[in-house]
Formats: structure tokens, sequence, C-alpha cells
């Protein structure tokens, strides 16, 4: 997957939508509650990766207020909003790329909310190496977002999302939890688990040793 032209459509479509974005995000706010929930008492430090307009801060921020978070996103303009919030003062952001924005520490957790879902298992294998990196041992890293449960519906979005010119640009490819799962594995992650809410999984949670 080209990441420089996929990075590229992908800030130009969150310029766009940035306007309006939390009018429709705010309804879906049980899976960024459910990042909270899963958060350990004892977190001080937080690197967001996809942090947009930062709904998944606003719970954050209600249970751990001291907590300091850096918060990276390729828009801008979706930072912008996540300026105005009233913790914006316990909050680093960085507009840049999470694959290669220097993240600058060790973190107690790295979470992500509804940002992971366009990249093929090669490219999350180089976010998961740097998400690693990131943490602190005993460090923690949950991503809320969509995955399959089985390879071939994983395979048929990748295969579309490489054929397609007219695909949408946005396209999301999410990929299936056994691919997330060994990918993790192999980088050294364990206690590898997926949440379930309504009959879908979607909280990814993994642990640095
Ligand atoms: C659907 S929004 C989610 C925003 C927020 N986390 C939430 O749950 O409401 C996805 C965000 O990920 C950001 N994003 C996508 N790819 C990125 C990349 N490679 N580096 C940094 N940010 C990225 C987009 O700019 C967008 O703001």
């Amino acid at each position: 997957m080209n990441l420089i032209k996929r990075n590229a459509e992908m800030k130009a479509f969150f310029d766009r939508k940035t306007e309006g974005y939390d009018d429709v995000h705010l309804a879906l706010m049980n899976d960024k509650i459910a990042i909270t929930t899963a958060l350990p008492a004892d977190i001080c430090t937080v690197l967001d990766l996809g942090a947009g307009t930062g709904l998944e801060l606003i719970p954050l921020f209600e249970k751990f207020p001291d907590v300091r978070v850096t918060a990276v996103d390729l828009s801008e303009s979706m930072l912008g909003v996540l300026k105005t919030r009233p913790f914006a003062d316990r909050v680093t952001c960085i507009a840049g790329d999470f694959f290669n924005t220097d993240f600058g520490g060790h973190y107690d957790a790295v979470i992500s909310s509804a940002a992971l879902h366009h990249f093929d298992p090669d490219n999350k294998r180089m976010l998961y190496r740097r998400i690693f990196e990131a943490l602190r041992p005993g460090g923690i890293y949950l991503n809320s977002d969509r995955f399959y449960e089985n390879i071939e519906d994983q395979e048929i979005d990748l295969v579309q999302y490489a054929e397609d010119p007219n695909r949408f640009p946005h396209m999301d490819t999410p990929l299936a939890m056994s691919v997330e799962t060994a990918l993790l594995k192999d980088i050294g992650f364990t206690d590898i688990a997926f949440d379930e809410l309504d009959g879908r999984y979607f909280l990814n949670r993994a642990v640095k040793p």
C-alpha cells in the first residue's frame, strides 16, 4: 500500500470533514469510553494516535484529570477542534503522520480510536513496532476500531482497495483479528485480547512485557 498517497488522501478527507465531525461521532461514544474503562488506574502518560478532535479524551480526562496526553494527527483542522477542549492544556498536539512522527517518549499507554482500519498487514507491522518502542515496559496498547472475524473478508477489501481505481479514497480496510494478533505477537506484545460489544469485536488490547 502506498502510504504517502494514502495519508495525503486521509488528510484531505479529514480536513474537509472536520466541520460536523463531532455531530456524527458524539453518538458513537461507547467505543471511546471503553478505552478509558480498560486503562489501568495508575496511568500518567498517554499517546493517542489519530486523535482527531479528541472525542476519546473526554471520558479519559473525566476519569484521569491529571494525565498528560500526546495527540498525533495528520489533520491540523481536526486538531484545531481538540485544542478548544477544556483539557487542552494537558495535551501536546503533534500535526504529523503516526508512521514517521517522533512520539517523544515512553508512555504508560498508547491508545487509538477509529483511526487504524486503513492499513495492510505490512504497514500495520511497521506501526506496531513504533507503538512497541513508544511504550514503557508494562505499558498497554488499546485500539478501539473495526476488526474482521475472518481473513476472507479482510482479503476482499484489500484486493478491492488495490485494484479499483474508482474506489472511495477513504475506503476502510480492517484486518482480521487473527492477523492483528499474529502481528502483535511477532513484535513481542503479550496478553493480546479483543473485547466484544453487541456481537462485534471492537477493542484490541496488548501489553509490552
Ligand atoms: C475517524 S477519525 C478518529 C478521530 C478520533 N480518534 C475519534 O475517535 O473520534 C481518524 C483520524 O485519524 C487520523 N489519521 C489517519 N491516518 C493518520 C496517520 N497516518 N497519521 C496521523 N493521523 C492519521 C485522521 O486525520 C483522523 O483525524
